[in-house]
């Protein structure tokens, strides 16, 4: 008896708290935040395959690594104008890494953006060719992602 109660407490909270939480964040903001967190999950899964054989620990596969390359392709591909709203960055709202320099300065995003692309691009030309190719456009490719992080996401 006093464990169902307990519990039914516990429960009660854990609803309030929910309410409380989604009250406060825009879900416009919250979802913009959430898939642009899932695009980069997901460049960061298919840069996984890709780094893995550059460093020797995934054996290399040309239809494997062409794949991945290609899925880079195609998520550069998507608009991503509306994952990033005024009012979300991390100076605003609680649940994002991205630094209010994102919206100071559109013209160094839209340059490392642009970077990323070139990177993609030639990682999508080397990937299926053979492993030393494959290694060569691994560094530019990482550095792309990195540059970004180190100028507009909050390290952790
Ligand atoms: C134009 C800038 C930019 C580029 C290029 C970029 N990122 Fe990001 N990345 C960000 C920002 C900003 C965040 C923080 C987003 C947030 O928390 O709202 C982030 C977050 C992440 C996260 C954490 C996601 C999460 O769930 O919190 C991962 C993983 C990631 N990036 C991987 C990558 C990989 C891999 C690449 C290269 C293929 C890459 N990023 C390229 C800006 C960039």
């Amino acid at each position: 008896m006093f464990k169902t109660t307990a519990f039914a407490t516990a429960a009660a909270i854990l609803v309030s708290g929910a309410a409380f939480a989604e009250s406060h964040v825009d879900p416009a903001i919250a979802g913009a935040i959430k898939a642009r967190q899932s695009q980069m999950t997901l460049y960061a899964f298919n840069l996984g395959v890709l780094g893995g054989m550059a460093q020797d620990k995934i054996p290399y596969d040309a239809g494997t690594a062409s794949a991945a390359a290609a899925n880079l392709v195609a998520l550069l591909s998507l608009d991503q104008s509306r994952y990033w709203p005024e009012g979300s960055d991390n100076a605003s709202v609680d649940g994002t890494r991205a630094l209010p320099a994102i919206w100071q300065d559109g013209a160094g995003v839209g340059e490392k953006a642009g970077a990323l692309k070139e990177a993609v691009a030639a990682m999508d030309a080397a990937a299926g060719m053979d492993l030393d190719s494959l290694k060569a456009a691994m560094g530019p490719l990482g550095g792309a992602c990195g540059d970004c992080h180190k100028a507009y996401r909050q390290s952790e």
